[in-house]
């Protein structure tokens, strides 16, 4: 996928899938279990994984409003 859209109460993600593949070069961050459907993907899944990288590398989205948008 190029670009993934997450829906959420508070807005919807708007993930850019082909960037961070380009960019990070390892699906395993992501995708543990191998490519395809993330069954774990939801509020706590994104906010440990993915907030938690941009924390973590100062690089990246890391407040409510950066991610969600209505
Ligand atoms: C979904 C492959 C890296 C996050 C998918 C899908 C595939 C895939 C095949 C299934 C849905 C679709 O294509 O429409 C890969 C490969 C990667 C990679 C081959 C490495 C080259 C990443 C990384 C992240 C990520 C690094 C996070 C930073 C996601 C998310 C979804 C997804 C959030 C949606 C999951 C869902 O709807 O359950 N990926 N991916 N992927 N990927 Fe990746
Ligand atoms: C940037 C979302 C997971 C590393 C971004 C951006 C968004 C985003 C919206 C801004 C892109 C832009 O400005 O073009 C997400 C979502 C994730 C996720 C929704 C989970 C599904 C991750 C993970 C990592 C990561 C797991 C690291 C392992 C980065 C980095 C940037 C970034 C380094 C900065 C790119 C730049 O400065 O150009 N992310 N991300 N992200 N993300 Fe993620």
């Amino acid at each position: 996928a190029d670009v993934v859209e997450l829906p959420a109460s508070m807005g919807k993600v708007t993930f850019p899938h082909k960037k961070h593949q380009e960019m990070l070069r390892d699906c395993t961050k992501c995708h543990e279990k191998g490519p395809g459907k993330i069954a774990e993907l939801g509020k706590e899944w994104a906010h440990r994984t993915c907030k938690g990288c941009h924390t973590q590398l100062g690089r990246g989205p890391t407040a409510c409003k950066d991610c969600h948008k209505k």
